[in-house]
């Protein structure tokens, strides 16, 4: 499919991402596949494993479109299962969802939602072989739909970010598999970076070329689903309004999804802690939004995130050491600041420095009242209440991942010699 991007994105890993789930999801090929002279490489009918990857591989074989059949297919019902699965599963959601009698508006989204059956496979492959991602994907489809409702969005825009919220990572599937593996980040150099984010143009092309007519609105809220307000999204840096907003209701449905599923795996935080995540990325998204969610999760009784003395002492330490590299990193911001960015207002890097700096700053880092806070902490008195604690914790956390975010930017725009900026900002 993404012949000029060879062993990039490409078909072949969504061929092999199926090859590793076939005896689960029951594949194979269903229209010959021909070589470059017009021999057969592999037959239809025949049940789709790594030798057929291989034969696809080794012929750098290029189609449009992979000839597949699949035994399973997310039809309307399966998919119904998985978002009843999702509610069962965590029950802030499941509160949030009854509280705001979403059940009736919620099954009409689902009536109306457009798919066919290259799209229904895809779903059924993502929910084998990337689970996480389903889960992500099935939560902000239904965010999207509450949220759009809460922000009294037209009927059709509902739908829009509904289903682009849905359909907005099956590109992932044509990533190599190794970049979606767990962890596997942390290896990730400019190029893999640049894989991940393609994602994107692959579920827009997806939609395009599997949905008869999508909407123009479906085709915006997936091409958009990563761009942020402020212009430091991808892949286009849109900025405000030329993001609308339910396209932005999708991009924050994205990050929503992705905290409660992945950064609050085996906590017992909740959807209401998401809250203090989102506070420190509002730069990306029209305010609006923020107050809809606030007011969503703020109605709701939710179980305040309770510490053990020894968790208590565990946190503690954490935020004292984090703390302190937040103050070196912070200086180290400024002197970057002062150096060589300020002067390129326009530069996607200044932005992240900007932004980085910004946060730190909301986030309290400097104010008066953090300092009281840290002061208790240094001190070990335990006057800090729960909801404090956990607020301070989730605001680090989302400060260092940021300050992470700006390592990679700087390694990509400017390598120096071998040497990472950490290591030269130590000398
Ligand atoms: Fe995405």
């Amino acid at each position: 499919m993404r012949s000029s991007k060879k062993n990039t994105v490409s078909v072949l890993h969504y061929l092999q991402n199926i090859a590793e789930v076939a005896d689960v999801v029951g594949a194979q090929i269903s229209e010959q596949i021909l070589g470059s002279q017009d021999h057969v490489i592999v037959n239809a009918g025949q049940r789709i494993d790594h030798s057929i990857v291989e034969k696809v591989k080794t012929n750098q074989l290029n189609f449009d479109e992979l000839k597949i059949s699949m035994t399973l297919t997310m039809e309307r019902w399966r998919l119904r299962q998985q978002f009843a699965d999702m509610l069962a599963r965590f029950p802030d959601i499941r509160r949030v969802h009854q509280h705001m009698g979403f059940e009736a508006d919620f099954k009409s989204l689902l009536g109306r939602l457009k798919i066919t059956k290259p799209l229904a496979q895809a779903l059924a492959v993502m929910s084998v072989r990337r689970p996480l991602l389903m889960r992500q994907s099935i939560m902000g489809a239904w965010f999207a739909g509450l949220i759009s409702r809460q922000m009294g969005l037209s009927r059709e825009l509902q739908d829009a970010s509904f289903q682009g919220a849905l359909y907005r990572d099956l590109g992932m599937l044509y990533v190599d598999p190794f970049i979606m593996e767990e962890g596997a980040s942390t290896e990730f150099g400019p190029s893999e970076w640049k894989q991940l984010q393609s994602h994107v143009e692959v579920s827009s092309d997806l939609l395009n070329k599997h949905l008869e007519d999508p909407s123009e609105e479906l085709a915006s809220a997936v091409a958009m689903h990563h761009e942020r307000a402020d212009g430091s999204g991808y892949p286009r840096a849109l900025k405000g309004e030329h993001i609308p907003i339910f396209c932005q209701i999708v991009a924050f449905s994205d990050v929503v999804s992705a905290v409660r599923i992945k950064r609050f795996k085996d906590t017992k935080r909740t959807i209401r802690d998401v809250v203090n995540v989102t506070l420190l990325n509002m730069d990306g998204f029209d305010n609006s939004i923020g107050d809809a969610f606030w007011n969503i999760v703020n109605g709701i009784q939710l179980e305040a995130v309770t510490f053990d003395d020894v968790e208590r002492q565990r946190v503690l330490g954490i935020l004292v050491n984090r703390a302190k590299q937040i103050h070196g990193d912070m200086r180290k911001l400024n002197e970057a600041m002062s150096g060589r960015f300020v002067k390129k207002p326009q530069n996607q890097l200044y932005t992240t420095v900007k932004n980085t700096l910004n946060n730190l700053i909301r986030s309290g880092h400097g104010d008066p009242e953090l300092g009281w806070w840290l002061g208790l902490v240094a001190s070990g008195r335990d006057e800090l209440d729960e909801g404090s604690m956990a607020e301070i914790e989730l605001q680090q956390a989302e400060i260092l991942r940021q300050l992470d975010r700006l390592q990679r930017d700087l390694e990509e725009s400017a390598p120096i010699s071998g040497k990472n900026y950490r290591e030269r900002w130590k000398r």
